[in-house]
């Protein structure tokens, strides 16, 4: 039987895929150190637990509203000055929220600017959309907001932004942030934030968020996510916030997608909003202190960037392939051979590159430094 063209034309997200192996491997019995993972190495608050157990035991079991809980959405929307509930709706994660933004922005064949090396589902989600991802390289991580404008066409719709990035860390200034709002406004594009790592950015910097340039409201999507904010991943509680024509969109799609998101998660994800501050600072502060690790050793191996925000590396590993050897090939290697997984630059758009992450306990990152230079 055949499958449709649309499914055909997609690929499987390459991050899962190795995820996969990674978990085929362990399950066998053999030690891996894993540095693929996209998931900090922190607990789950009990706080959050406790709650989520609560509102279970409360028969909080039933559909809720399809854009998610009253409470949840008031709460989310107190981060945006100007919103209120009505501009939020909740997703299952932010994968689910950006699926869903490509959905209904894109009318076939629309074109969708995405910065490179990218997330790994951006290009298959504005696939699935029936739209054409358009890659625009950065330069040194950062975005190339003049070869941005060079690849605006008539058939653009929108662009992505997604900082602090996934695979490369990378935290864009406000400055390029205003360049690409112009863009956005000159060519009457709507504009993608996939804020999903807000939280972690480094040596005192603060994450910009496109939600400050008020100019832009009406065509900004901004994606948020409690994965990796509270140690959530496996919850599944995403939300976008954006202008209420774009949310009833949002909500009429959703209400045949997945009805709601999980009912007493999203009362285990209310209570993550009181948390205490100083957990999420002591995070930060945590990976800060991995990242400057991780980077020391990674660029006494490889041509690297220090990333300022989330929490990867993404060094340049050309120059220690051997002749003809993709990095695909060298992690694959390294996770077969010594048991360390990385993950290959070819599942975010870039060969030649591995995406390291260190969110990890500080001895599995050491030892993982150490049997990548034995195995170089
Ligand atoms: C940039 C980026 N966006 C979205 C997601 C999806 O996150 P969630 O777990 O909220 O679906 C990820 C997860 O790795 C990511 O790295």
């Amino acid at each position: 039987m055949k499958l449709s063209q649309r499914i055909q034309n997609s690929t499987e997200s390459e991050t899962t895929r190795f995820s996969a192996r990674v978990q085929e491997l362990t399950a066998r019995g053999k030690r891996i150190i894993n540095l693929a993972v996209g998931q900090p190495q922190f607990d789950t608050p009990a706080q959050v637990i406790a709650a989520t157990v609560k509102a279970l035991e409360a028969r909080k079991t039933k559909y809720s509203p399809v854009g998610g809980i009253a409470s949840l959405k008031a709460r989310l929307a107190q981060q945006f000055d100007g919103y209120d509930g009505d501009n939020i709706i909740i997703t299952n994660g932010a994968k689910q929220a950006l699926y869903a933004a490509f959905q209904v922005i894109c009318d076939p064949h629309d074109e969708v600017i995405v910065p490179r090396p990218c997330w790994v589902s951006f290009p298959e989600q504005v696939k699935l959309a029936g739209g054409r991802p358009v890659l625009v390289d950065t330069c040194n991580h950062q975005l190339d907001c003049d070869a941005v404008a060079r690849a605006i066409g008539p058939q653009t719709r929108a662009i992505v932004i997604n900082s602090p990035n996934n695979p490369t860390g990378a935290v864009y200034p406000k400055t390029a942030l205003e360049k690409i709002v112009r863009l956005a406004q000159q060519h009457d594009l709507y504009l993608v934030a996939d804020e999903s790592y807000d939280l972690f950015v480094y040596d005192g910097l603060k994450s910009e968020s496109l939600f400050q340039f008020e100019q832009i409201r009406d065509r900004l999507i901004v994606i948020r996510s409690f994965s990796k904010h509270f140690n959530m991943t496996g919850f599944r509680v995403g939300y976008i916030a954006t202008d209420s024509f774009i949310i009833s969109a949002l909500t009429r799609l959703q209400s045949h997608l997945t009805g709601n998101v999980c009912t007493f998660v999203q009362h285990g994800a209310l209570s993550a909003l009181d948390l205490d501050e100083q957990l999420p600072a002591a995070w930060r502060r945590e990976l800060e202190t991995k990242r400057n690790l991780a980077y020391h050793r990674a660029a006494e191996l490889f041509d690297c960037i220090r990333p300022h925000g989330a929490f990867y590396l993404f060094p340049d590993i050309s120059g220690q392939l051997k002749a003809g050897m993709t990095a695909l090939a060298f992690a694959t290697h390294l996770l077969e051979d010594t048991g360390v997984a990385v993950m290959p630059g070819e599942a975010f758009g870039m060969g030649g590159h591995i995406r390291i992450c260190f969110a990890v306990a500080e001895d599995k990152l050491v030892s993982g430094f150490d049997k990548i230079a034995e195995a170089l």
